[in-house]
């Protein structure tokens, strides 16, 4: 399957199958994750596998809609050691940690789909809830939930799946 072929045919899975994702399929989500680019290479993703019942009633207890996945993978980014841009001068103490968080968990959401393991992006949660629900430290800055797993019986793409702008909406020929 080419990249594009690949890219197309992810879609967001809300109709997880309960069974899990095999250890060789995970570790290989998160080799993907690993040798994800960030900024100046500070790598500054602390990345939490959430699999275990009770790290599952964790993730439950954050209000976050997980649909039922056996796996999910909280990315998040540790504010300690990414890198910083004093000199912007539009964003105060600008910071690359949302991309370098997004880049890493963008790697892992199509290393899945190549291994037929469905995802969900989730970012509709009260950072709060995670933090407490987890113990975060105040340095690791919760980013997104990448939720995994094979698709279940009910599973199909959402209608916003297929609506997507024309690159000429969104593309300016400078
Ligand atoms: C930054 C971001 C946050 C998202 N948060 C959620 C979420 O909290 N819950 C959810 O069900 N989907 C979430 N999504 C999935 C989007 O709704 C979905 O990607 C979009 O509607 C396009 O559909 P598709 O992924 O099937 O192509 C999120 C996606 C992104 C990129």
């Amino acid at each position: 399957m080419t990249f594009m072929e690949l890219a197309k045919n992810r879609f967001s899975e809300r109709h997880f199958d309960p069974r899990p994702v095999e250890r060789e399929k995970l570790d290989r989500i998160l080799e993907a994750g690993r040798v994800a680019p960030t900024a100046c290479n500070y790598q500054p993703q602390v990345v939490y596998a959430i699999q275990s019942p009770e790290a599952m009633a964790k993730a439950r207890s954050t209000r976050a809609s997980l649909y039922g996945c056996p796996v999910a993978l909280l990315v998040c980014y540790d504010s300690d050691i990414v890198w910083r841009n004093p000199r912007d001068r539009c964003y105060e103490d600008y910071n690359a940690g949302e991309q370098d968080a997004s880049i890493v968990a963008a790697s892992m959401m199509f290393e899945a789909e190549e291994l037929g393991i469905h995802s969900l992006w989730i970012r509709g949660f009260d950072s709060k809830d995670v933090i407490d629900a987890f113990g975060l430290p105040a340095n690791h800055v919760p980013v997104m939930m990448l939720a995994l797993g094979y698709p279940g019986e009910k599973s199909h793409p959402a209608h916003l799946h297929a609506k997507r702008k024309p690159l000429n909406d969104t593309v300016r020929e400078l």
